[in-house]
């Protein structure tokens, strides 16, 4: 494709950004032209690598010549940089979370709607192969109506690592509430099903005092959570994530025709759809258990991260682009998904009574929530706000601090000269 046909990106945020800004993007017509981060060191070596543009003032790197930016900045921060991009009439993609406040939620909405930019919600979970093939079963009727799902994003991790992807005592993952990070669980079950949240009641696993490596952390909310959402279609689903101990990604779709889940022993790429003896046709077997392909783009999403999912993110950004048509993965079901893990703070906080999901697609919702910027991010607090954990406030032990502090330096984090960026 020549040159000038390139979709032309910019990337924020060289940690996880780094993956797209490295990725084979170009056989997806799409050019990386520029890179903003506020850590210098990392930046310029990026930069220097890709022989790219460098920036650490977004404002200055909205006015690059392109047409397209990824957001791979901190977790809390995603909907005022995208809405700053659309309105400087670029495409967005955006990784998890879409939105840290309800209020957020609305104003990106609002953004994207006003913009007629494309807007991408990166949760990539969605497009592993098993998920693509429990889609495909289940679209095409094979399965019946859904009726109960399970999603599963359970990612424990030894104390020093959790330390070193979190640099900075303010840093998102050392306090965001365990409510919060729900997009790989819930995500997959509203793709394969096409259902949205309607209604939630969340459960929090509080901060483990018990647990030495957790002790070792200076993380200071709590271990997990288990979220129970209703559907626009009446089913249930349960989403848990977080540090339990227990490795792994599963998702489970019970219908009134069969149930489809992905293994939890063994290779857990193989999926497993059962039919009762009295619903199968004749001559099927009762249980399948197999390796799906993937629908498309077998060999290029194979040499990609997180099951695939992240070729797939990418193209069908992409493809939006070249379109002009949003996404399935738009700004509505990423809102949708982010303030699922919002509400059921809010819920677990209120001894798991049960939040409504707002239907932000109508316009006649969004004035209800348009200031509801109640959020735990500890630069935001006001009263009335929540603290991090369920318990109140975790203080991490002296050891963790000076063992994180360690580790932060030996990769060139200095702290005081961050520590401004994790504020609004
Ligand atoms: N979808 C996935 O599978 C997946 C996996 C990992 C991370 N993520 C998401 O990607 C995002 C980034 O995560 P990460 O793992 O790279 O860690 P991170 O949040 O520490 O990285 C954020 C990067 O953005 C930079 N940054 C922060 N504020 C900035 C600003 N004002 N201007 C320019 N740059 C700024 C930081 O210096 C850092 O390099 C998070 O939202 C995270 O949830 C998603």
């Amino acid at each position: 494709m020549a040159d000038k046909k390139m979709i032309r990106v910019g990337v924020v945020g060289v940690g996880r950004g780094s993956g797209f800004a490295r990725g084979a993007v170009e056989p997806l017509g799409m050019k990386l032209v520029a890179l903003c981060d506020t850590w210098e060191e990392r930046l310029n070596a990026l930069g220097k690598e890709l022989n790219v543009s460098t920036y650490t003032d977004y404002d200055k790197f909205l006015e690059h010549d392109m047409d397209a930016v990824v957001l791979a900045n901190y977790f809390h921060q995603h909907a005022p940089f995208a809405i700053k991009a659309l309105k400087a009439g670029k495409h967005v993609m955006s990784e998890t979370s879409a939105c840290f406040t309800l209020a957020e939620g609305v104003a990106l909405i609002e953004a994207v709607e006003k913009s007629g930019k494309i807007y991408f919600f990166a949760e990539n979970y969605p497009y592993m192969a098993f998920n693509h093939e429990m889609r495909r079963l289940y679209q095409k009727g094979e399965m019946g109506k859904f009726l109960y799902g399970e999603g599963e994003y359970v990612h424990p991790m030894i104390a020093s690592s959790g330390n070193s992807i979190a640099p900075g005592m303010n840093h998102w993952r050392n306090w965001h509430p365990a409510t919060y990070y729900c997009t790989h669980s819930l995500g997959p079950v509203m793709f394969i099903t096409d259902t949205m949240p309607v209604k939630v009641n969340g459960f929090v696993v509080p901060y483990d005092y018990d647990d030495k490596n957790l002790r070792m952390r200076v993380r200071v909310a709590d271990v997990a959570c288990s979220i129970i959402v209703r559907m626009d279609n009446g089913a249930i689903t349960k989403a848990i994530h977080g540090g339990l101990r227990g490795h792994g990604n599963w998702v489970r779709i019970h219908c009134n025709k069969g149930l489809m889940e992905n293994l939890r022993v063994g290779d857990y790429n193989m999926l497993r759809v059962r039919k009762e003896p009295f619903d199968k046709k004749a001559g099927e077997p009762v249980e399948k258990i197999y390796k799906p392909e993937f629908p498309a783009y077998a060999r290029d999403a194979g040499r990609h991260g997180h099951g695939g999912g992240d070729f797939f993110t990418n193209y069908f950004f992409a493809q939006a682009i070249k379109t002009g048509q949003q996404p399935y993965m738009d700004v509505y079901r990423g809102v949708a998904m982010s303030i699922v893990g919002i509400l059921a703070y809010k819920s677990a906080l209120n001894d798991s009574n049960t939040f409504e999901v707002p239907d932000l697609r109508k316009k006649s919702e969004r004035a209800k929530y348009a200031k509801d910027d109640w959020n735990p991010d500890p630069a935001r607090r006001k009263k009335g706000y929540p603290l991090p954990s369920i318990l109140g406030e975790i203080k991490p032990s002296k050891e963790a601090i000076a063992s994180a502090r360690k580790i932060w330096a030996a990769k060139g984090f200095r702290e005081k000269e961050q520590a401004k960026y994790g504020k609004e």
